[in-house]
């Protein structure tokens, strides 16, 4: 079972996938690597269409026609996953590797009840024994906190609400006990309060179970409360990585900042208009050339319209492909006290409504954003 806490259970090396359309080839993902420690949290952020499902369905062998991947290696504890064959893919997934998805009611099936789909995800493979997996269905219902389980386990999927139908995912996704649970937008669909919940139950799971999380999400605020480590995607790239506390307390990539700043913040007034980031990610079959953020970043230099920056060490542990980074931006380019944006740049970090203090704060050139509220 799990190993010590360092060692890698996951390892994608510059996998790059990618759909060959009639307009040509959308660069989904490309040279993304990361690691995933036994027992470790880690979130993956991006707007949408910035590559985090496609990473994911790449890691289970499930990328859609006329998709595939291109290159790299997806090595779950050490064993390639692009290599093997596809029953062996196929008995892996769902029992070492489980994927929730941000729409239960699609991964249902309307026709049977809730605990027959429950029972079925194990039986698919041999891990629980045949006598075990009546009850263990029913203790998993239980385990997520779906009040009344001994009744609602015959329920149908529609006489569930949206927080319990996802529940239900979490419990068929843990039914095999996956050393990797990937959950991709889990609680988007969800209102606040149940959204909470479903993160309170994720994090009950990786400190009880030790199960190692992939949680992908559009909201870095969600990440926070769960991830000890954060991967910031953008147009099909990682841009930025480090830990939960780098990537909030500070930021090395634009992009990372714009994420943040686009953040609800806790003491804001309420009728304050979130800064969206300005304009829209790039198209992924003909990308800018350079850094791909460049029609959209404040910070930009001629540099960025011709080269590509690359990964670099910005901190312990924290790399970033900027040829500015934000440690730069707060000393020489004003970042601090940025509320509008020079002509042109499109940042979207525009004056708000109402008044707000400046988001540097402490006089620390290196600091981000407003600290925000974790819980
Ligand atoms: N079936 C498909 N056909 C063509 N392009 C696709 C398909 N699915 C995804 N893509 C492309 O891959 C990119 C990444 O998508 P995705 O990983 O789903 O983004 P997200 O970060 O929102 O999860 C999208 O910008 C989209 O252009
Ligand atoms: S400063 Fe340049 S390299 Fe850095 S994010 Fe902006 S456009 Fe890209
Ligand atoms: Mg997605």
């Amino acid at each position: 079972m799990a190993g010590s806490m360092n060692e890698p259970v996951l390892e994608v090396r510059e996998l790059s996938t990618s759909f060959f359309t009639d307009d040509g080839e959308v660069k989904a993902v490309r040279d993304v690597s990361f690691d995933l420690a036994a027992g470790e949290t880690l979130g993956i952020v991006g707007e949408s269409g910035c590559g985090k499902s496609v990473t994911a369905l790449s890691i289970l062998g499930l990328v859609p026609r006329p998709g595939r991947v291109v290159a790299g290696e997806i090595l779950f504890r050490g064993r390639d996953l692009l290599s093997i064959d596809r029953e062996e893919l196929r008995q892996i997934r769902g029992r070492d590797i489980a994927m929730i998805f941000q729409d239960p009611l699609s991964s249902l099936n309307p026709v049977h009840r809730i605990g027959a789909q429950i029972e079925e995800a194990m039986r698919a493979h041999d891990k629980v024994a045949p006598r075990d997996v009546r009850p263990r269905g029913l203790d998993l219902l239980r385990q997520v906190h779906v009040p009344d389980a001994a009744r609602r386990v015959r329920n149908y999927p529609h006489q569930f609400s949206g927080g319990m139908r996802q529940r239900v995912m979490i419990a068929m996704g843990l039914s095999n006990r996956p050393e990797i649970l990937i959950a991709d937008e889990p609680t988007t669909a969800l209102d606040v309060t149940v959204q909470a919940q479903i993160l309170q139950l994720l994090r009950d799971l990786n400190r009880d179970l030790g199960t190692s999380i992939i949680l992908i999400t559009h909201n870095l605020g969600v990440v926070a409360g769960l991830c000890s480590r954060v991967v910031v995607m953008y147009a099909g790239e990682i841009v930025e990585q480090g830990s939960t506390e780098q990537i909030f307390d500070a930021p090395q990539h634009p992009y990372t900042w714009a994420l943040l700043r686009s953040l609800p913040r806790v003491d804001a007034d309420r009728h304050e208009r979130l800064r969206s980031i300005e304009g829209l990610p790039p198209d992924l079959i003909a990308p800018p050339t350079g850094c791909k953020f460049n029609p959209r970043c404040p910070f930009r230099l001629e540099r960025c319209f011709s080269e590509a920056p690359e990964l670099k060490p910005v901190g312990d542990g924290q790399v970033a492909a900027c040829w500015v980074t934000m440690k730069r931006a707060y000393a020489e380019m004003g970042a601090g006290s940025l509320l509008d944006t020079r002509a042109g740049a499109a940042s979207g970090v525009r004056p708000p409504a109402v008044p707000l203090p400046l988001a540097i704060t402490g006089g620390s050139q290196t600091a981000g954003p407003e600290p925000l509220e974790r819980e």
